[in-house]
């Protein structure tokens, strides 16, 4: 079964995705994550998607295609949680081709105002290591700069700076929103208020991936 996380850059996709795993033992594949790990492993894939992702904008479909196969060939958990894909509506096209093996049970629309947004993502800073998120104001590591989970540096994503975050707030509503409207014509669309705390927020999504499971 496939969940498909959607939502605005800081809108909790990560958080809430980090979160369901520890809870439902479900596995994530999240491409944002994925393409920062070929970044630094300085592979051919990651030599391609960094001028991209530092610009805020779309890494291609090819390269996000062959990244999501192999993510999902190479696990075998009941539930996988999309996080970051399908980001347009060419990857929702793709995916849907997919569905004979790999069925969507549900788009979960984690739904944020841009003024929060700003705020949370001008506070955010990730482990280099294990990519566990953290806010400057709400949630700093307990060692400035060192990960609580595994001790790895704690840094602030490229493009986290301002006029990024414009440019990815954009291509947002230019490229992804109308994703949104695709699930909803499928009825597998569910709005969430993610302006709520993280733990009310998993609440809710935990009990539509628990409802969608037993209803199967
Ligand atoms: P990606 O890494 O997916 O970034 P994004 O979509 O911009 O989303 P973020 O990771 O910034 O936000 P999030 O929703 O995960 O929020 P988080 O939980 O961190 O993608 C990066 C780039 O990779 C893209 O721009 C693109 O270039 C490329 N890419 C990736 N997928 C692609 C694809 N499919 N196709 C093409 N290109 C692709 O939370 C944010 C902050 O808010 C944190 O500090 C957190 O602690 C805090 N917070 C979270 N929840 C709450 C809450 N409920 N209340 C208060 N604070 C909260
Ligand atoms: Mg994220």
């Amino acid at each position: 079964m496939i969940f498909v996380l959607i939502g605005a850059p800081g809108a909790g996709k990560g958080t809430q995705a980090d979160l369901l795993v520890e809870s439902l033992g479900c596995y994530k594949i999240s491409t944002g994550d994925a393409l920062r790990r070929q970044i630094s492993l300085g592979t051919k894939v990651g030599k391609e998607a960094e001028a991209f992702i530092s610009e805020g904008k779309l890494v291609p479909d090819d390269v996000l295609l062959g990244i999501l196969k192999e993510e999902l060939a190479s696990h075998s958990e009941e539930v996988v949680l999309l996080d970051g894909y399908p980001r347009n509506l060419s990857q929702a096209n793709t995916l849907e081709e997919l569905e004979s093996v790999y069925p969507v049970n549900g788009a979960i629309h984690i739904h944020v105002d841009e003024s929060e947004l700003l705020g949370r993502l001008g506070g955010r800073c990730v482990c280099s290591n294990c990519g566990e998120t953290y806010h400057m104001q709400h949630k700093a590591p307990s060692v400035e700069g060192v990960c609580d989970k595994c001790g790895g540096k704690v840094i602030t994503r490229t493009d986290d700076q301002e006029d990024k975050i414009r440019v990815r707030l954009e291509v947002y509503e230019n490229q992804t929103a109308p994703v949104l409207n695709y699930y909803q014509d499928r009825k597998l669309y569910y709005k969430i208020d993610g302006t709520k705390g993280p733990k009310d927020v998993f609440n809710e999504i935990k009990g539509i991936v628990e409802d969608l499971k037993g209803s199967r």
